[in-house]
């Protein structure tokens, strides 16, 4: 490599948006070192891959793309290869057992520290380690460990211009026994607001519209400010809200036990706050729910279904599911189907049981749930939850929605017919809503008449353009383009 070469950038990414943030700010930070990104990896100076543990096959598929670049490592010994985040942090040892020609092992808190950790490898010629402080450290020194993790971002690597996540928390204390999160997060901490609030500015300056607040267990987030005022997820709202140019809030994940009344009235309250909630159930069943530890009944959750439904008329709730988990009979899956038939998800991410060595349910329970019993379960939820949105969803014909446009759909996408795009956008009850129109609505806020709908979409026509209020918006946020200090 010459020196006025760009150096090139691997990237590929598993698992949840808190990692999908964490890649942005890697590629962030190495941008500002002259690295360019490139799709081939056999084509990058320094190949990444930033890792999930939560379940096995996200860890398989990291080291099967470890393997296929032992002999690319062989014959290129120059290019270095960097494992991050989850994986990182919890199997270090076996990492370098199972693919020796790994460069960097990088777990998560550390991922500012990438670009030294290259200079160190590319100096020493050796492999190099760096870990997040484990739980058994004091807070204040994780707090400390973690501080430089958030200032450093990339714009072009958002899932558009003008969408971004912005972490108000890590880590996570709830301990669910079959989640391997708590471990490789490490303990909860809630970010200033202070803080949260000048990266959600310095976001809108750049052309941002719609941000999405991520936490392990959002609704939990719990600050103490200096003059001593507590601040809980509903203060944080309405600190950001009218934020100049932000059109659109959303926040995931809840945690059901810590939905509170003020956290609902600001959803109901804040017109910019989506009208959507996604807060995981995990099991229909109190045996189960006790065995995975999730601190409620069923009953509880109803009731906080009931009580977020009272309190924000037509807000949308999806979830998530574990099936097959240890002991669980086909009672107990049937009560799961029970709840998803009662609870009218707008959808449900379900997952089968893939056990973790490192948690409790690991040490306590056997895997006694033969994997074809999951994947029937599976499907079987997952229809239950199709016929369910599919009847909800028909609510919507006749109705005008708000929506934040984001660009083509994906059908769209790989048709080449003439005429006008389908373009994709989301309601402010994080519904997809696809309609015909023009590319050049993206990142505007425009209505459409729903004509049709489908289990997972809204079908529509775009009202009017003199009718279409977010395009103002749109107008004067790009005049207050400025660019403002990054204060974290
Ligand atoms: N097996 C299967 N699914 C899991 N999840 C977390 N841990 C496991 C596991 N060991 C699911 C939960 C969680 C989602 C992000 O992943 O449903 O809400
Ligand atoms: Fe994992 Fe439970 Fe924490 Fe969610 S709340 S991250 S499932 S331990």
């Amino acid at each position: 490599m010459t020196p006025n070469q760009a150096k090139k950038l691997y990237i590929e990414t598993v698992g949840c948006q808190m990692n999908v943030l964490d890649s942005e700010l890697v590629v962030g930070s190495l941008r500002r070192q002259g690295y360019v990104l490139t799709s081939e990896e056999t084509d990058a100076d320094v190949i990444l891959f930033n890792t999930c543990s939560v379940r096995q096959h996200a860890e398989d598929k990291i080291y099967s793309a470890l393997g296929r670049l032992r002999r690319h490592k062989r014959s290129h010994p120059e290019t270095l290869i960097g494992v991050l985040g989850c994986m990182a942090q919890k199997d270090q040892e076996l990492i370098r057992r199972r693919a020796p020609h790994v460069d960097i092992v990088c777990g998560t808190g550390q991922l500012a520290r990438l670009p030294e950790l290259i200079d160190e490898v590319r100096r020493t010629g050796k492999p190099t380690m760096a870990l997040s402080l484990d739980r058994t450290e004091s807070r204040h020194e994780v707090e400390a460990s973690f501080e430089s993790y958030d200032p450093l971002r990339d714009p072009s690597m958002r899932p558009s211009p003008f969408q971004a996540s912005v972490r108000i928390m890590i880590g996570c204390d709830k301990f669910c026994t079959y989640c391997i999160v708590p471990s490789v997060r490490g303990p909860e901490q809630s970010r200033p607001p202070a803080h949260i609030a000048a990266e959600v500015r310095q976001l809108a300056a750049e052309g941002c519209k719609e941000i999405t607040l991520l936490g392990q267990t959002v609704n939990s987030y719990k600050h103490q400010a200096g003059d001593g005022r507590q601040y809980r997820l509903g203060d944080l709202l309405a600190l950001i809200h009218d934020t100049q140019g932000i059109e659109r809030i959303k926040f995931i994940t809840n945690f059901p036990r810590d939905m509170s009344d003020d956290l609902l009235d600001a959803v109901r309250d804040l017109p910019r706050v989506s009208k959507y909630l996604h807060v995981p159930a995990q099991s229909g069943c109190n045996d189960v729910l006790r065995r995975m530890k999730r601190l409620y009944t069923v009953e509880f959750y109803r009731d906080m279904l009931a009580r977020s439904r009272d309190k924000v008329p037509g807000v949308a709730i999806s979830s998530d599911f574990i099936v097959g988990f240890p002991g669980e009979s086909e009672e107990s899956f049937q009560r799961t189907c029970d709840l998803v038939r009662d609870a009218g998800f707008k959808n449900s991410y379900i997952f089968k049981y893939s056990p973790r060595p490192g948690t409790k349910g690991h040490e306590m329970f056997a895997d006694d749930i033969p994997e074809e019993v999951k994947r029937r379960r599976n499907n079987d939820l997952l229809a239950v939850q199709n016929q369910r949105s599919q009847e909800d969803n028909r609510r919507f014909q006749g109705q005008r929605v708000r929506v934040l446009v984001e660009g083509p759909s994906k059908t769209a996408l790989k048709s080449d017919s003439p005429g006008p795009r389908q373009l994709t956008g989301r309601s402010c009850t994080d519904h997809i809503v696809v309609f015909d129109g023009n590319e050049r609505r993206t990142g505007r806020m425009i209505e459409v008449d729903i004509e049709e709908t489908s289990a997972l979409t809204l079908f529509g026509r775009v009202v009017t353009e003199e009718r279409i209020g977010g395009d103002v918006a749109a107008a004067s946020v790009r005049e207050s383009r400025v660019s403002l200090p990054v204060v974290i």
